[in-house]
């Protein structure tokens, strides 16, 4: 009973998840959109018309209005796995001689990616505001293909500067804008990409490493019950060996909340890193996330061995007159950590 009430609990929570990651990524079509909306249709003529108010009501509060709920949720999560690890992990890997310093790296990447997300949670990502607009509109120039000179934000009022957008959730203008991040509750623009990419591989780093030390954990468990040479007698009377089923269920049995605290530290895991490695990626090849949405395969043949031969620079040799978007790999990271600053005026 109890085996199952876990399992029902732990598919839940990882489909909510699930769910909740792709709402928040709807700025493009991914296949977890296509059957998240899928799902929605074929869901709602079987539901009640206040419950379709209410979800919608709760789905427009959550995702296109600024607020904390997922920094919360963040803490939360993160104190529930904090909790575990050092109540009943940290204990068990004691026992089992695992050094100290290697038991403190967790709380070391702790205090590491709390500085990131904080980072990312106060810096101003670049917003364009009246007073610095012109020297914003001069940081990058027009390329004329996603970006045209003259056009301004209907909203802000203001000249768009090149690579610039409008978030629609935070209500301005951001320059070089790259998405709307819930879980950081900011836009991710010019002045904080960096932190954000930090921020996303500590928390790789942090889930990747007490899942490790989980996984250690239970592996010296195992060795140390024999489950491994048990055998039992099954109802003909014959001995038969406890495989590898066996041991699942009886670590299933004996640790519950840990088992279920390396599943969910996996599924981060690697849900995180493919994210982490995609944005470095934009990062590389001098791009936001807009303009790939925008403009896929847009990225010049130097930095994109697949491109296809309508790209502008495969045709042009010397591509960096007329292709901005890649000026070497390290340069363009370069850029991220020292963003441009929009160009002062001089008073006089
Ligand atoms: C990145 O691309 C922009 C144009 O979108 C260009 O102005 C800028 O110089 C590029 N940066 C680097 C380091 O190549
Ligand atoms: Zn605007
Ligand atoms: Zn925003």
């Amino acid at each position: 009973m109890e085996f199952l009430t876990l399992f029902a609990i732990y598919v839940v929570v990882v489909l909510t998840c699930i769910v909740l990651v792709c709402k928040y990524s709807d700025q493009q079509k991914t296949p977890f959109t296509v059957i998240f909306n899928f799902l929605v249709k074929v869901v709602s003529p079987f539901t009640p018309k206040w419950l379709q108010k209410l979800s919608q009501w709760t789905l427009h509060r959550l995702f296109h209005q600024r607020n904390n709920m997922f920094i919360y949720l963040h803490i939360l999560l993160e104190g529930a796995v904090y909790a575990e690890f050092t109540y009943e992990v940290f204990g068990f890997c004691r026992d089992m001689d695992t050094t100290l310093t290697s038991l403190s790296v967790p709380y070391i990447l702790l205090a590491i990616k709390s500085v990131f997300f904080y980072l990312c949670i106060k810096r101003d990502p670049g917003t364009v505001t009246k007073k610095k607009v012109a020297g914003q509109l001069q940081i990058y120039p027009y390329d004329r293909r996603l970006f045209h000179p003259g056009v301004s934000c209907p909203t802000c009022q203001l000249a768009k500067p090149a690579r610039s957008k409008h978030c629609r959730v935070c209500n301005r203008c951001v320059q070089r804008f790259d998405h709307h991040c819930v879980w950081v509750n900011n836009c991710i623009g010019a002045q904080n990409t960096r932190y954000f990419l930090l921020y996303l591989f500590s928390v790789c780093a942090m889930a990747g490493d007490i899942a490790l030390l989980t996984a250690d954990m239970l592996f010296h468990a195992v060795l140390r019950s024999g489950l491994l040479r048990a055998s039992y007698i099954d109802e003909y009377g014959q001995q038969q060996a406890a495989g590898p089923l066996f041991v699942v269920q009886h670590l299933f049995l004996t640790f519950p909340r840990i088992i279920f605290m390396l599943g969910f530290l996996i599924f981060v895991f690697f849900l995180l890193a493919g994210y982490a490695l995609f944005h470095s990626y934009l990062a590389l090849v001098n791009q936001t996330s807009n303009e790939w949405y925008k403009s896929r395969g847009y990225v010049c043949q130097h930095c994109h061995p697949t491109s296809t031969p309508d790209n502008l620079c495969s045709t042009v040799p010397d591509h960096s007159k007329r292709y901005y978007y890649c000026r070497g790999l390290l340069r363009n990271l370069g850029e991220i950590f020292s963003p441009l600053q929009p160009v002062r005026k001089k008073d006089n």
